[in-house]
Order: C-alpha cells, then sequence, then structure tokens
C-alpha cells in the first residue's frame, strides 16, 4: 500500500480565480483537492469522485474540466476559475441572478458545477437556445429539480435578462 508521507511532491504555479498561487502537492493530488483542501475554495464540490456527476467544473484556460479528474501537477501555468470568481465585489453574475429568480437550485450541491459549464457555454455563445444549453450542461446531474428551471435560466441568462 502507497504510503502518503512517502509520496513524492511537486511544485504547482497556477493562477486561481486572478491570484498567482504555488504549492508543493503530492503526484495524485487532484485540482479538486487542491483547490478543497489547500486553497479553501470550497465552493467547487466533491460529489462522486469519479468523473461522473459533474460538480467539480472549473474552468481551465476557459475550458469546463472536472477537477476530480485532473492532476493539481497539469495545471502548471494554467488558469483556473472556479465558482468564486463569478461575483464580482459583491454583485452575482448574471447567471446567479438568473438561476435565483427561475428557481434553478434546490439543494444546491450541482449549481456550482452547473453554473461554470453554463459560464463557458455563454462565452462561446451568446443567446444559446434551450438545445444548447442542454448539451452544454450534460455531463452536469442534478437530483433535484428536473433541469426544466436550470435550462430556463441559462436560456434567460444569454438572452440578456438578467445583467451582471
Ligand atoms: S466530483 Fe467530479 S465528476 Fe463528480
Ligand atoms: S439542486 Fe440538488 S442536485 Fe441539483
Amino acid at each position: 500500500m502507497r504510503s502518503p508521507a512517502a509520496e513524492e511532491h511537486s511544485t504547482v504555479t497556477l493562477t486561481v480565480n486572478g491570484d498567482r498561487i504555488t504549492a508543493a502537492v503530492p503526484a495524485s493530488r487532484t485540482l479538486l483537492e487542491l483547490l478543497r483542501y489547500d486553497l479553501a475554495l470550497t465552493g467547487t464540490k466533491q460529489g462522486c469522485d469519479s468523473g461522473e456527476c459533474g460538480a467539480c467544473t472549473v474552468l481551465v484556460d476557459g475550458q469546463p474540466v472536472l477537477a476530480c479528474l485532473t492532476l493539481a501537477a497539469a495545471t502548471e501555468g494554467r488558469r483556473v476559475d472556479t465558482v468564486e470568481s463569478l461575483a464580482r465585489g459583491g454583485t452575482l453574475h448574471r447567471l446567479q441572478v438568473a438561476f435565483v429568480e427561475h428557481g434553478a437550485t434546490q439543494c444546491g450541491f450541482c449549481t456550482p458545477g452547473m453554473l461554470m459549464s453554463a459560464a463557458a457555454l455563454l462565452t462561446r455563445v451568446a443567446r444559446p437556445d434551450r438545445a444548447q444549453v442542454r448539451a452544454a450542461l450534460s455531463g452536469n446531474l442534478c437530483r433535484c429539480t428536473g433541469y426544466t428551471k436550470i435550462i430556463d435560466a441559462v436560456v434567460a441568462a444569454g438572452a440578456g435578462e438578467h445583467e451582471e
């Protein structure tokens, strides 16, 4: 059995939510563990921890990735954005406003991952239709809402009904 104490560490430098950080991480440390346990950015959720639920979705260089399947060491020199980056100066992102207004969150566990997948979509497609939203969120599971209100919220945010 591998002893964590004996595991080799490497130094990784990346930009997280605009801040440059350097950390010594074991080779097996995932980006999700780095964010939640080393940087205390607990908005990113640890659901299945095996690439199935999307709760851990963050953006790496603007692309949605599953932080539970990404090694921290692989993010050397990359830009990582988490759900904590969305609100600015106490003002919610238009997606967050739309989620609130459309009742798109219940327990909220899936919400950070949904928001990050949706944020990536809106940078690619300014006014996505329902099919485009569904496709973009296909890797994000929600056990509560039935998805309709989440899709409503993302379409509304894209349509500019909720400005930042
Ligand atoms: S926690 Fe990463 S996909 Fe479920
Ligand atoms: S709101 Fe509970 S899992 Fe989506």
